[in-house]
């Protein structure tokens, strides 16, 4: 696939006016991306755990323009309120969008959406909110070409959600999703997600994620600025090799079900992605005192008990605290005994692997 194959064809007639809703997840990257080329091509190859319950709802209503001009005609609404802060980041979107959705000009666009998780959790919403309107975005052009195959969609849903936000991407299908050419997956691509092509072990079917919330406010440093950062950063080309090593190692280790090694991958990853941060010109820290303290008290758990629990973090000081299903109880009662405490208002929340965005409207079946 290229990009000329994700082109729409621009000589059919579309409907009026209509209305498509999505709901698409967030996602969990075990190996992380960070640092981009342009064009929102990423510079090391990532791959993540779909997420099940911290989603976005996106309604999307259209009405065809009388007279359609050079602007992009839409309003945002974000927990039923307008939403104008949002404004510039979806222009640049639409302009990132519009050669492969040729209708964008012709119509004006109501998007409504809504979080699963708390507006203020520190959780970044860019993945599932920039998946969940693609997928609306698409689902229009599919009510013209229903034969469109359902790969094909998913790819360009992809696609198109990496030109919102790279990690976006991987926030259509379940439930491990990789994103980003490297040698050892034949049919990895820069372009879009796709899932996993290797056998993975049930014990990876089921994993859960509880993210303890240790900060709630704005980030110091985006997202967008920390990959900026990795331009002439003096350790990105071992970081990239690195990231390519780790999705080789992490073949044997998904496939045979080594959550040791699973643990040891995943953990560097994490710590990795912060040290890159720490070094950069200019440097800094997201991680918090209490996510240190986090850190040590699972290493300590772990250590004690012999129980595979382990954390990775995103672009933040929030914890994700990751096991699988057969030490659940476990690992709750860890979390509720020790953990809890060092989130701020004690507020964490409980995720699981999921299997990728729903179409909410028209309803699947209809
Ligand atoms: O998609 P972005 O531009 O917000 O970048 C996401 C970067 C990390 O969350 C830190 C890592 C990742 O692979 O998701």
């Amino acid at each position: 696939m290229t990009e000329n194959d994700f082109v729409a064809p621009e000589e059919v007639s579309y409907p009026d006016s209509g209305t498509v809703a999505w709901k698409a997840p967030s996602n969990i990257a075990l190996v992380k991306y960070w640092g981009k080329l342009p064009n929102q091509i990423p510079a090391n190859p990532s791959i993540s755990f779909t997420l099940d319950a911290c989603a976005t709802r996106t309604i999307l209503e259209f009405q065809k323009l009388e007279k359609p001009g050079d602007q992009f005609s839409f309003e945002f609404f974000f927990e039923g309120k307008p939403k104008p802060d949002f404004i510039p980041k979806l222009n640049v979107f639409f302009e990132r969008v519009a050669p492969y959705l040729p209708f964008l000009r012709q119509f004006h666009f109501k998007i409504d959406s809504l979080n699963s998780f708390p507006h203020s959790s520190g959780i970044a919403s860019s993945a599932s909110g920039m998946a969940a309107l693609s997928l609306c975005l698409l689902e229009i052009e599919r009510q013209l070409n229903p034969e469109m195959d359902a790969l094909y969609f998913e790819q360009k849903s992809s696609f198109l959600a990496r030109l919102g936000s790279g990690s976006a991407c991987r926030s259509i299908a379940g439930d491990l999703i990789q994103w980003g050419k490297t040698p050892s997956i034949d049919k990895s691509t820069d372009l879009y997600g796709i899932r996993y092509p290797f056998e993975v072990h049930r014990d990876f079917k089921n994993y859960h994620d509880t993210i303890l919330l240790v900060h709630k406010g704005q980030k110091m440093v985006s997202s967008t600025e920390g990959h900026g950062l990795m331009q002439g950063h003096p350790f990105a080309g071992q970081r990239f090799q690195q990231a390519h090593k780790n999705l080789e190692r992490l073949q044997e280790v998904f496939g045979i079900g080594d959550l040791e090694e699973f643990i040891k991958i995943v953990e560097s990853e994490a710590l990795t992605l912060h040290a890159m941060m720490m070094t950069s010109q200019p440097y800094f820290v997201l991680m918090l005192p209490n996510t240190l303290e986090i850190i040590q008290r699972i290493w300590q758990f772990r250590k004690e008990t012999g129980i595979p629990l382990c954390f990775t973090l995103d672009a933040g000081a929030n914890v994700h605290v990751l096991y699988p299903q057969s030490v659940k109880e476990r690992c709750i009662q860890f979390i509720q005994d020790e953990l809890v405490a060092y989130c701020e208002n004690g507020h964490y929340i409980c995720d699981r692997i999921g299997q990728g965005a729903r179409r909410m409207f028209p309803q699947p079946n209809t």
